[in-house]
């Protein structure tokens, strides 16, 4: 099997990426209502990508033996609407899952599929999640 180490790597950093923009983007959705239940949704999300940043990282030291930190993002995209911010986060979620599908391919070892499968099925929740917000908020 061909096995591109450095492309997994390279999509491992990407992924801490993602989830430290979704962290951020969700605290952002969650000041722009007050609705509780539209709250709750988000928070969900919100909570599982510090565990699955986490998670990547110790991936990522379990691969190469260093410790990599991403700094949280402070500039991140603007929105004009929760509802838009919404939109865009089914997209986030989605495309979340297919990079995260790629990751899955390249690894072969078990503890480390288990762990992705683990985030890949949170993400699909998320998107999810995200579906309902819109069919609430439309
Ligand atoms: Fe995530
Ligand atoms: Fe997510």
């Amino acid at each position: 099997m061909y096995y591109n180490l450095n492309s997994l790597n390279d999509k491992i950093i990407e992924a801490m990426k993602a989830e430290r923009h979704d962290r951020v983007k969700y605290q952002m959705m969650m000041e722009m209502t007050s609705d509780p239940e539209v709250i709750k949704q988000i928070k969900f999300a919100y909570d599982d990508e510090i565990k699955h940043y986490r998670m990547f990282q110790q991936i990522y030291y379990q691969l190469t033996g260093r410790q990599l930190d991403i700094p949280i993002p402070t500039n991140i995209e603007k929105y004009n609407s929760l509802m838009e911010a919404v939109q865009s986060s089914i997209e986030g979620e989605s495309e979340a899952v297919d990079l995260y599908r790629e990751i899955f391919a390249l690894m072969t070892n078990k503890q480390m599929r288990d762990m992705v499968f683990e985030i890949i099925t949170d993400e699909q929740e998320h998107f999810g999640r995200f579906i309902y917000l819109y069919s609430i908020l439309k």
